[in-house]
């Protein structure tokens, strides 16, 4: 029986150019605002850590502003993209290193710039992972973290994991707004700004990109027509079965 950070790689090594090529992650009003936000900060952040780096779409936006970008991430084929994608845009500032996000390879204080984008739903000990970002993290420096968020209600919420489960078994849980800010507050991250996006996912991208097999892309589609008109209406499902999510952004700082 395999243990959740074997699954997490099974699931992403053979994927790593299906998300380097995905729009979803490529772009993105998220990873614009990133970008603003980093500018603002450069000058007192040269080097910064990418959490769950997957192909690399957030080192990439971040490194032109910065001196050195250390990308993080459990699954080899995703480092190996990101190297070659690295090379091929001149981005020499990046270097990869495989890691989780629980138990990072760092020493304390090092980064003080620390971000992950869309890789938070998969950690299994978050707060054993946030505690991390706030030990690798340097005295008042920046986190910014970045996920799908669930839903505040719990009828759409459990319709919306059950979702993201049945298309990737790597998945843990989006957190709610609600759930992230008392998590962050508890650890001492002080939120500087938050920002949230509809993310419009397309059914048979959103499946493919998984390779979700063909039983459970039915069993999703079971159970959007299933769900309620309220849980409809909150995720915007379409015909087709795509629908939205929420992107969540925090601008966090550390204590000094
Ligand atoms: C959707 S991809 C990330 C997308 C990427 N950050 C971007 O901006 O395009 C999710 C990544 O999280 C990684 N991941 C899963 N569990 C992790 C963990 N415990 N710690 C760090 N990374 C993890 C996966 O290997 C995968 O590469």
């Amino acid at each position: 029986m395999r243990t959740h950070e074997q699954t997490v790689q099974q699931q992403f090594d053979p994927r790593a150019e299906a998300y380097l090529d995905s729009a979803v992650h490529s772009g993105g009003p998220d990873l614009e605002y990133a970008k603003v936000l980093v500018q603002r900060t450069a000058a007192r952040t040269d080097q910064a850590l990418d959490i769950g780096c997957g192909a690399g779409h957030l080192a990439f936006a971040l490194a032109p502003y910065l001196g050195r970008v250390v990308a993080l991430d459990p699954s080899p084929g995703m480092l190996a993209t990101v190297s070659s994608g690295a090379a091929q845009r001149g981005l020499r500032q990046i270097e990869v290193r495989q890691g989780s996000a629980e138990s990072m390879p760092f020493p304390d204080g090092l980064f003080p710039l620390v971000c992950t984008r869309y890789s938070a739903h998969h950690w299994t000990r978050l707060e054993a992972a946030i505690r991390e970002i706030r030990r690798v993290l340097a005295p008042g420096g920046h986190a910014l973290l970045i996920d799908a968020l669930g839903a505040e209600d719990a009828l759409t919420d459990t319709y919306l994991q059950s979702t993201e489960l049945l298309r990737d078994v790597s998945h843990v849980r989006n957190r709610s707004r609600s759930e992230w800010r008392s998590l962050l507050h508890s650890v001492g991250l002080e939120e500087v700004e938050h920002r949230e996006w509809p993310t419009r996912l397309e059914f048979s991208s959103w499946v493919a990109r998984m390779r979700t097999p063909a039983d459970r892309v039915a069993a999703i589609r079971t159970l959007q027509e299933a769900a309620p008109r309220e849980v409809r209406e909150a995720l915007a499902i379409e015909p087709d079965g795509s629908f939205i999510l929420r992107t969540g952004l925090f601008w966090l700082r550390g204590a000094t």
